[in-house]
């Protein structure tokens, strides 16, 4: 089962809660949250406060992507906020197994992110103790940007060695630039999780934005 994760990147920040509300009713599986640093990457965007205020406007699991440095230092925040995911990027972590216990140890489902110059093989030795795979089909920072074909060799890699592994059900996410176009490649290559930020909150009918996915990955 393929699962649609709308990124609230590029929805009206202004009325979040009503914009994830709609993406939940047009059929999103989980919700994007992207918190971003303005170091790791140059853009600045959210933190816990907000994950906290957005928590009751949805029952979908909230899918929070850390694009920031020395994420350890708020990963209680974020659990306690609501996070259900809670994705940090293998270029930040210099522990990254202990980071990842971290998360888990706040009862949160934990991932790990790379970026397209990032090879696959720095996930190889924690794959076991992922929930998640996120394959930044980007680089991160901004919405909008344009899919990166080179990332699909790592997606089919990861999934070899999570089929191979002792965890078969470790999700493998993608995030950027997915559209009906783009989505059906990631999805061969063994992505299950598919983010979408203008995709989805770029289009007024988000419901039909979510069902052309979906429509263009089914076979
Ligand atoms: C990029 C973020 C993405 C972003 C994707 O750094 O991690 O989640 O919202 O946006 P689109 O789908 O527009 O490429
Ligand atoms: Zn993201």
């Amino acid at each position: 089962m393929i699962k649609i994760a709308p990124s609230i990147l590029s929805a009206d920040f202004a009325k979040l809660g009503a914009e994830i509300a709609e993406a939940q009713s047009g059929g999103a599986d989980w919700i994007h949250v992207d918190v971003m640093d303005g170091h790791f990457v140059p853009n600045l965007t959210l933190g816990p406060p907000i994950v906290q205020a957005i928590r009751p406007h949805t029952t979908l699991p909230l899918d929070v992507h850390l694009m920031i440095e020395q994420p350890e230092r708020y990963i209680a925040d974020f659990a306690k906020a609501g996070a259900d995911y809670i994705t940090v990027h293998a270029e930040t972590c210099q522990h990254l197994h202990r980071v990842i216990h971290l998360i888990k140890e706040h009862g949160v489902k934990a991932g790990a992110a790379i970026n397209p110059g990032t090879p696959a093989h720095v996930l190889q030795e924690v794959l076991p103790d992922l929930d998640l795979v996120l394959v930044m089909t980007v680089n991160p920072g901004f919405g909008g940007q344009q899919f990166i074909g080179r990332t699909v060799q790592k997606i089919k890699q990861l999934r070899e060695w999570i089929s191979q592994g002792s965890r078969p059900e470790t999700h493998i996410e993608v995030d950027g630039g997915i559209t009906a176009e783009t989505a059906p490649l990631v999805t061969r290559a063994g992505a299950d999780v598919l983010v979408a930020g203008s995709a989805v909150f770029g289009t007024a009918d988000r419901a039909a934005a979510i069902e052309e996915i979906r429509k263009s990955v089914q076979v």
